[in-house]
């Protein structure tokens, strides 16, 4: 079913079609879009959608300008303008293999898999599809790794350190290796499995993950905020994955404060546990699983024993990644994703052969403003 077009604007909505017994409830496809010209009628549809259905994808983009993604990634938030990640992500940090920047507008990433000769600027790059061996601890065996792969990563795009989380991450696929779908194995006891397309990105609805909680739980979280590591994506760069890549496993192997780059105590990030979507007033349990440090609760106590922290977190996000709630996205070239990065946790998934190209450009930009509070 469509929703009607705003009196004004030609773009359409159409709820994203899941597959039978899916308990997916979110995404969107938006037709008829000239997002190198958007009006603000235009825009009013497209952010309505954003908000209502936290995923939306445009089709057919692939002629989409870099200055246009960047336009549009910030009319979200037009106080915004630097990249999520702020200017540079340091040597040691998990994020730095990833990222490629583009010269003539520097808050457009492009991200992928193998050799690419020549690209908005950017001449013989190697892109490297981020594998799960590099992250989790006990990845999935060699021989298999055609066939099964795993979450890598869930997050937040987030510095999560002196910068706040941009609200809306912009993805474009340039150039998409199709093949076989991988089977995605979970590999937590659950036997939980997901077939997915190969190097699909994956979502879940952190209002899901929310709903799903008891009401005892649901009190808790809307209490209780969380601080994260500084620079968390350094200090995380020795520990490993759980192999639902939804947080770490404990092994004391984070990096020391004395370890770390200079810290200042005003740039690190405590942040509630429950983030309000601006157009529903819902509530998303939105937490960066690997990065969370401490919590603190209503109460005034901290909880700082580490282990403790992760295995509280996982409890309470782990139902909201089963199986018939994570939405695969099956890219083809061309297609241009918008996602509430205040509402949803996403991740890539899958691996490629060094001679399968994979071409993306993705736009964050970090928020003028903190998330909203409960
Ligand atoms: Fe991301």
């Amino acid at each position: 079913m469509s929703e009607p077009p705003s009196t004004d604007s030609v773009i359409t909505v159409h709820p994203l079609p899941v597959p039978t017994g899916s308990r997916v409830d979110f995404g969107a496809q938006l037709c008829n879009a000239d997002l190198e010209n958007i009006s603000a009628a235009d825009f009013d549809v497209i952010c309505n959608a954003l908000y209502t259905h936290q995923l939306i994808v445009f089709k057919d983009q692939a002629s989409l300008s870099p200055k246009a993604q960047y336009h549009l990634t910030r009319l979200f938030d037009p106080e915004s303008d630097v990249y999520g990640h702020g200017k540079a992500v340091g040597a040691k940090s998990v994020l730095h293999p990833d990222l490629k920047t583009i010269p003539h507008q520097p808050q457009v990433q492009v991200i992928g898999n193998g050799h690419v000769a020549s690209f908005e600027g950017l001449e013989n790059i190697q892109l490297k599809h981020p594998h799960h061996r590099s992250f989790h601890r006990d990845p999935v065996p060699e021989r298999e790794d055609r066939t099964a792969t795993r979450f890598y990563r869930w997050h937040i795009d987030a510095a999560l350190y002196g910068l706040d989380p941009p609200k809306v991450t912009s993805l474009l696929a340039v150039r998409v290796p199709k093949t076989e779908n991988q089977l995605l194995c979970y590999d937590d006891g659950s036997g939980d499995v997901l077939s997915v397309p190969r190097g699909s990105t994956v979502f879940a609805s952190s209002y899901k993950m929310y709903d799903l909680l008891s009401e005892e739980d649901k009190k808790f979280v809307r209490g209780t905020k969380v601080s994260y590591a500084p620079h968390p994506y350094t200090w995380m760069a020795n520990a490993k994955s759980r192999p639902d890549g939804l947080g770490m496993v404990s092994e004391g192997l984070e990096l020391e404060r004395s370890s770390l780059p200079e810290i200042d105590d005003s740039m690190i990030k405590i942040y509630p546990m429950c983030w309000k979507n601006p157009k529903t007033g819902k509530l998303a349990l939105q937490v960066h699983p690997s990065a969370v440090q401490e919590l603190h609760l209503e109460d005034g106590s901290v909880i700082d024993d580490l282990e403790k922290v992760r295995e509280i977190v996982h409890r309470l996000q782990r139902p909201g990644i089963a199986p018939d709630l994570v939405y695969a996205v099956d890219w083809d070239e061309g297609d241009l994703a918008l996602f509430n990065n205040h509402g949803v946790l996403h991740s890539v998934t899958g691996s490629f052969l060094p001679e399968e190209v994979r071409i993306f450009r993705q736009c964050n930009l970090a928020a003028s403003e903190p998330p909203l509070e409960p």
